[in-house]
């Protein structure tokens, strides 16, 4: 920063400087993104100002009270005390199953419908499966940018991952790159999220149907997540039954498993539940290299009886039941939990206007020939900045994100802003503390 704007910041220069030597951070820039939130926590702390916080995505409202009301009552009559069946209540697996065919339009048997510890447990579990079907097979390949966890968890596992960043291979451009992964017979699976998180773009119908067609061809299996499922909110996917549904893989192929978060949609992240929906083909599917592993050899039995007995043994009970209950409402037309998470988009609208006001741009701005639509996620940068950079700098203007860099794009000039726990009384603030950064910066 130059020295003649450093009396200048909408937070005190001095003490930023000094909470980043405390932090004792080689780069703020490279910080993980709970590196990031303590820093902001501690800076906020000492000068009482309220930062633009954009780094984490938190779920920004109050979970639905269907599910709770439900949670409490199961606890009171005493679900706390029995071990649940691994692979989910009963009533849980079916609400899932008619939940897919609602709002995805696909036939997936209950039995295929698995509770998981939120969805990361889900990716945990397959992650841990599929790299155990073939020798051959044993890389994820995963369609970046994406979520940083997805890739701790292949750290944790000792298991081998390759990635693309998909920017210049949207459209017609996708099947040549996939091809070029799938030919090589090393891949296991393929991991991408739906809409994206962090740069929000959203897959057209033609390139999930390239990414099903190769997968039957190369017999990939696709890892589909939708963490933020229905919040594209240019099209309405909210009616149980009708058209439009969202989009999914699984119209295109037997090859699929489906991650799908009650953290976001549901704003149930505290509860950690997620579903894992599994192909009915690849569950009864028999694989001989899983022996080796497990007693069985049929996929979804290795899965709920060898990986997730494993790990966890299932899922607290009592979020079954207000998953169940919210899925039901939902189901049944009485619950449009859409409706309740539309305000995302509306803030990403507004915010993204103040930032391309005064002098950033969207980094992952289309999908194809579409404007990108406003939800959870947006991608900044300003010229000049790297966005290690950026990052640094924005510190001092109260506004705080994460960079590109840790999610395997390779826009490193970029961030990526999250809009759920912006309030929108703080949007004078952020308009302000733009404009300021850009006349600093002119
Ligand atoms: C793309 C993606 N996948 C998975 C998750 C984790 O979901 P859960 O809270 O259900 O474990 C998140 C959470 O931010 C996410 O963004």
């Amino acid at each position: 920063m130059k020295e003649i704007f450093r009396h200048d910041t909408p937070v005190n220069y001095e003490v930023v400087t000094r909470k980043v030597k405390e932090m004792g951070l080689a780069s703020v820039g490279k910080a993980s993104i709970r590196e990031i939130k303590r820093l902001v926590d501690n800076i906020e702390r000492e000068t009482g100002d309220r930062f633009v916080r954009m780094e984490m995505g938190i779920p920004g409202m109050a979970p639905s009270e269907i599910g709770t009301n439900a949670e409490i009552e199961a606890l009171r009559k005493g679900v706390a005390a029995i071990y649940p069946d691994i692979d989910g209540t009963p009533e849980l697996k079916n609400e899932i199953s008619k939940f897919v065919k609602n709002f995805l339009d696909i036939e997936v048997k209950p039995e295929a419908c698995i509770p998981t510890v939120g969805s990361m447990q889900g990716s945990f579990a397959a992650f841990l499966t599929l790299s155990r079907m073939s020798p051959e097979r044993d890389t994820t390949l995963f369609i970046d940018p994406g979520f940083p966890v997805h890739k701790q968890q292949h750290r944790v596992l000792g298991q081998k991952f390759e990635s693309f960043d998909v920017y210049d291979y949207r459209g017609d451009k996708l099947r040549d790159k996939l091809e070029s992964y799938f030919s090589k017979g090393n891949i296991h699976s393929v991991l991408y999220s739906n809409p994206n998180n962090p740069s929000w773009i959203c897959f057209t119908d033609e390139e999930l149907k390239t990414i099903g067609e190769l997968a039957n061809k190369y017999n990939v299996v696709i890892c589909e997540d939708l963490a933020y499922f229905g919040m594209d909110f240019r099209k309405d996917y909210s009616r149980p039954g009708v058209p439009p549904y969202q989009p999914t893989v699984a119209k295109y192929t037997n090859n699929y498993i489906l991650f799908i978060s009650s953290s976001k949609v549901f704003s149930y992240a505290g509860q950690r539940i997620g579903m894992m929906v599994i192909s009915n083909d690849l569950f009864g599917r028999k694989v001989e290299g899983l022996r080796k592993y497990y007693n069985v050899d049929i996929f979804g039995r290795a899965m709920i009886f060898g990986t997730v007995y494993a790990l966890s043994s299932g899922t607290a009970h009592s979020a079954q039941y207000a998953l169940a209950a919210m899925l039901k409402a939902a189901n049944d037309g009485s619950f449009n939990f859409i409706d309740e998470v539309k305000i995302y988009g509306e803030k990403a609208h507004a915010m993204k206007k103040m930032f391309t006001d005064n002098g950033f741009h969207i980094v992952y701005d289309t999908d194809v020939d579409k404007p990108i639509a406003d939800g959870f996620y947006f991608t900044i940068a300003y010229p000049g900045y790297s966005g290690e950079q950026l990052i640094e700098e924005l510190i001092y203007y109260g506004i705080s994100a994460i960079s590109l860099a840790i999610t395997g794009s390779e826009h490193l000039e970029g961030l990526r802003a999250c809009v759920s726990l912006v309030h929108p009384d703080q949007f004078p603030a952020l308009e302000a503390r733009l404009k300021k950064f850009h006349e600093h910066n002119s």
